[in-house]
């Protein structure tokens, strides 16, 4: 197996990290246009090999696309990161001209590749990816849902006091503060519905919280996150490279499903091998397909952007 990430920022270096400590790839290449700063990062994390225990060779490139060739899997992470205050839509300007370019080079060296897009604001970038790409939609998948997840998994099990691994939350619809949809009907530990351990109250602040999970960090750190972002694109890559067939909210192109079409937004879908392979058409009641509905209607809004920037 080979893997490139292309962006060695924060999130970018930290998802090549928990993908070279799990050995997911032989080979592991982290490209970023930043003159020595892939090849910085590459190193550091070289040097951690004998003390972890891993042997995946990992090797950093100056926008030296040639050294990605033949990659089965490519996780995209470049652009601008928000600051406090900024909502992930605004970076749309700045990051779509980018990740445009970076599909285009992803297609040239390695055509065959599945492309796990994690740059923002997401759901647009997966939606230009798969465009502009013209790869089948099982090969494009936007990592939002599981990041999106983890968060309501964390407040959940601080809310109920049990162990994170213990509980089960899934975040569907857009990756924005007000577009993504914790469905707290669907939320259990191990089974028993959160609903039944918590009051409305609790349950709603856990909501509120999943929903600002980013933003809230954000505002502490100046910047936008990256342990949390890395290792749920991480467990992305990790399902298709093991072929573990584990099922995740992804951001993946919808095709009547959830009654959508010509979008890419999240839902829960099987990832294996081939990428996307199945989307998980679950009943929603009609509290949960109007939120969808709407959550769809700010992600197509923001889709059209693409055009009035030429970007599609
Ligand atoms: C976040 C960014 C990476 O949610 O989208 O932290």
């Amino acid at each position: 197996m080979k893997i490139t990430v292309i962006g060695a920022g924060n999130v970018g270096a930290t998802c090549a990290n928990v993908m070279a400590q799990k050995e997911l790839a032989s080979e592991l290449v982290l490209l970023d246009i930043k003159e020595g700063f892939a090849e910085g990062k590459a190193l550091d994390i070289m040097q951690t090999a004998s003390l972890l225990g891993f042997n995946t060779r990992v090797i950093g490139v100056t926008n030296d696309y040639s050294k990605t060739a033949g990659s089965d899997v490519v996780v995209v992470t470049s652009g601008i990161p928000r600051k406090p205050g900024m909502t992930r839509e605004e970076l749309i300007g700045t990051n779509a001209g980018i990740v445009k370019d970076v599909a285009a080079n992803i297609l040239k060296f390695s055509p065959n590749a599945i492309i796990v897009v994690i740059s923002n604001p997401m759901d647009t970038m997966t939606y230009l990816t798969l465009k502009a790409t013209g790869l089948p939609k099982n090969k494009v998948i936007g990592m939002g849902g599981i990041l999106d997840s983890a968060r309501f998994d964390t407040y959940l099990s601080l809310a109920l006091g049990v162990p994170s691994s213990e509980v089960q939350g899934t975040v569907i619809g857009g990756h924005g503060d007000t577009t993504m949809i914790p469905l707290t009907r669907f939320a259990t530990y191990n089974g028993i519905p959160a609903s039944t351990l918590l009051s409305a109250d609790e349950l709603n602040k856990v909501v509120s919280d999943t929903m600002v999970g980013g933003a809230t960090l954000t505002k502490l750190l100046g910047t936008s996150a990256w342990y949390a972002p890395g290792a749920a694109g991480a467990a992305l890559v990790e399902s298709i490279v093991r072929d573990e067939k584990k099922v995740f909210p992804c951001c993946v192109s919808l095709d009547g499903e959830y009654g959508q079409k010509d979008i890419c937004i999240g839902v829960p879908v099987v990832i294996g091998k081939n990428g996307c392979e199945k989307i998980i058409d679950m009943k929603l009641n009609s509290d949960e397909q109007a939120a969808f509905n709407k959550s769809a209607d700010a992600v197509r809004s923001m889709n059209g952007v693409l055009k009035e920037l030429n970007i599609l």
